[in-house]
C-alpha cells in the first residue's frame, strides 16, 4: 500500500512539473474540457451506484422469494411466486388477459369448432391514438385558427430571408465573392498579377506551357481565341471549363478572386510571342474597347 501511495505521489509530482515546464497549450487549458471531465466522472459514478443498487435489489428480492417459499412449505401450501414489478407493468400497459380469463374474450361465433378471441388493443396504443386526436385538435386551433405560431412555409421564408441577409453581409465584408463573369474587371494590381502568375505556373502551365505558348491547351499569347479573348470571356472559360476537353471547370477549385487574377495574368501574355508557340486557334479577337476611359459619354458611344 505504501508503495502504491509513493508511486501515485511521484506520478502527481511528475505531472505537476511537466505542466509547469511545457509551454504548448494542452487540451486541459480549455475550461470546457474540465467541465466535460467532471460531468463524465459524475456520470460514471452515478452509473456504478445505480448498478450496485439494482444488484442489491435483486439480492433482496431473491431472499424474500426464498423466505416466502420456505414459509409456504412450512404451512404445506403450494408456493406461487409473485409476478415482478416489471412483469406487472408489462401486463398493465398491454392490457393482457390471463389465460384463466380467456373465456371472457371468446366471440360468440364458432366455425367448425374454431373460435376467435376478441383481444383488445393495448392501452398504450389507445392512449396514443386518442392523444393524437386531442393534440391534432389543439394543433389545428393554434396553427390554423388563431395563427399563434408560424406555419412551416413562413418559417422557411423567414429562414431564407435570414440566410440571404447573412449572405449579403458576408459579401459586403468580402468583395472577392462578388466577382463573377458579369462584373469581372481585369486587374492591373502588381500583387494580384503576381498571384495570377504563380497560379498559372502551378496549375495551368502543364497544358498551356509556362510562357503560355500552348501545348495540350491552345496558345494564350496570340489574339486568336476559341472562346473569346475579353477578360469576361476568359473568366467564364476558366470558371466553367470547356466540356469534353481537357480544360476542366476551375470554378470549383479556385475562388473567383483567384480566377480573376489568373485571367488578368493571361491577358498580360498577349503579344509576348514565345518561341515555338502553338499555331493560332479560333477567331481573331478584336477588343470592343481599345482605350480605357472613365467618361460615361465615351462609354455609351461604344
Ligand atoms: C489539363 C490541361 C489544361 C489545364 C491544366 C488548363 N487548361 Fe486551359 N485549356 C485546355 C484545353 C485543351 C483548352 C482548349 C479547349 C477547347 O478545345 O475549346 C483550353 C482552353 C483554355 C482557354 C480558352 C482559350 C481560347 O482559345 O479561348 C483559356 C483562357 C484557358 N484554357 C486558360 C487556362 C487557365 C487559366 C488554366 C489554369 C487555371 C488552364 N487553362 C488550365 C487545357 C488545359
Amino acid at each position: 500500500m505504501k508503495r502504491l501511495f509513493a508511486f501515485l505521489a511521484s506520478l502527481c509530482i511528475s505531472f505537476a512539473t511537466q505542466a509547469q515546464t511545457t509551454t504548448t497549450t494542452s487540451i486541459w487549458d480549455n475550461p470546457m474540457a474540465k467541465f466535460y471531465l467532471v460531468v463524465s466522472f459524475i456520470f460514471v459514478v452515478s452509473l456504478l451506484v445505480l448498478l450496485t443498487l439494482l444488484y442489491l435489489l435483486k439480492v433482496i428480492n431473491l431472499l424474500a422469494a426464498k423466505a416466502a417459499e420456505e414459509k409456504a412449505e412450512r404451512l404445506g401450501e403450494v408456493y406461487q411466486p409473485e409476478p415482478s414489478l416489471l412483469h406487472r407493468f408489462w401486463i398493465n400497459i398491454n392490457g393482457l388477459v390471463p389465460k384463466e380469463k380467456e373465456a371472457t374474450l371468446v366471440l360468440d361465433h364458432n366455425y367448425d369448432g374454431i373460435k376467435e378471441l376478441d383481444n383488445h388493443l393495448p392501452p398504450w396504443w389507445k392512449a396514443l391514438f386518442y392523444g393524437c386526436i386531442i393534440w391534432g385538435f389543439f394543433y389545428m386551433l393554434a396553427y390554423h385558427v388563431f395563427n399563434s405560431f408560424p406555419l412551416s412555409i413562413s418559417e422557411y421564408d423567414s429562414e431564407v430571408a435570414y440566410a440571404n441577409a447573412q449572405m449579403q453581409k458576408t459579401k459586403a465584408a468580402n468583395p472577392g465573392a462578388q466577382i463573377n463573369e458579369a462584373t469581372v474587371v481585369a486587374t492591373t494590381d502588381a500583387s494580384m498579377l503576381a498571384n495570377g502568375k504563380s497560379t498559372f505556373l502551378n496549375t495551368c502551365s502543364s497544358c498551356h506551357r509556362k510562357d503560355g505558348g500552348g501545348d495540350i491547351g491552345p496558345n494564350l499569347t496570340d489574339p486568336y481565341w476559341k472562346h473569346g479573348g475579353a477578360i469576361k470571356d476568359i473568366f467564364k472559360t476558366v470558371t466553367n471549363g470547356v466540356p469534353g476537353t481537357n480544360m476542366i471547370a476551375w470554378g470549383g477549385v479556385m475562388s473567383p478572386e483567384a480566377i480573376r487574377n489568373v485571367a488578368s495574368y493571361v491577358l498580360t501574355l498577349q503579344g509576348s510571342n514565345p518561341v515555338n508557340g502553338k499555331k493560332p486557334e479560333g477567331e481573331l479577337f478584336k477588343p470592343k474597347t481599345t482605350a480605357k476611359t472613365d467618361s460615361p459619354k465615351a462609354q455609351s458611344s461604344l
